[in-house]
């Protein structure tokens, strides 16, 4: 995928706020510091696009991005981190719930978890929920540049184990940082594009 044009629309907690362009939207989801916003950079090509933090809680609000005109990428804030306490995991579900359930162009949600780490139970829940919601769901696994081939192969087993994947489904290993495995998010959005 050539990237002619990547820009910020807008940021917002609502539904309401969500662009309405009518081009295929693809949704980042997962836990604070795994490297959502950098993945969205790396996809579009952009350095500063999406604001990244090495501190969790860097995104608060839902993101929106225009890429070619052509698809929508929304950048999320992190779960985990901003639901320590009840009612801040009321609102994020709320906040997820609402935009789910109106984003008409909504094609899949990334689920983006850390390939170094094995899947947390909030990763778990996010899953199962996403899943209950009949979206296309694609784990991405990132930081792979962190660690060798041999415990990505063992960190993927795990992941897939853990969020107790069919085998047809997809998870994509990726390195932001290095590039790795961008072209395989870009050959998969392509699919829906025509
Ligand atoms: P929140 O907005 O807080 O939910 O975080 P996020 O998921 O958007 O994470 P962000 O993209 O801000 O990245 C968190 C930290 O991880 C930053 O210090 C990034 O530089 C680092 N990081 C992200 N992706 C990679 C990667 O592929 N490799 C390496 N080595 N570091 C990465
Ligand atoms: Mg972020």
């Amino acid at each position: 995928m050539i990237i002619k044009k990547a820009e910020y629309i807008i940021s917002g907690t609502k539904a309401s706020h969500i662009p309405d362009l009518k081009v295929p939207e693809f949704v980042f989801m997962g836990r604070s510091n795994v490297g959502k916003s950098s993945l969205l950079n790396a996809i579009t090509n952009r350095k500063n696009l999406a604001y990244t933090s090495s501190k969790p809680g860097k995104t608060i609000t839902l993101n929106f991005y225009n890429v070619n005109d052509a698809i929508l990428l929304v950048d999320v804030p992190g779960y985990g981190y901003a639901m320590r306490l009840v009612q801040d995991r009321l609102n994020y579900g709320k906040m997820i719930e609402d935009y789910l359930e109106k984003s008409k162009y909504l094609k899949t949600c990334f689920l983006v978890v850390d390939s170094r780490h094995e899947p947390t139970e909030d990763d778990v829940l996010m899953y199962n929920f996403l899943k209950h919601s009949n979206q296309n769901v694609v784990v991405i696994a990132t930081k792979i540049d962190k660690i060798s081939k041999n415990e990505l192969n063992k960190n993927i087993s795990i992941i897939r184990k853990k969020l107790q994947m069919q085998s047809t489904e997809l998870l994509i290993p990726v390195s932001s940082e290095k590039k790795i495995g961008i072209d395989k998010v870009h050959s998969y959005i392509e699919t829906f594009l025509n």
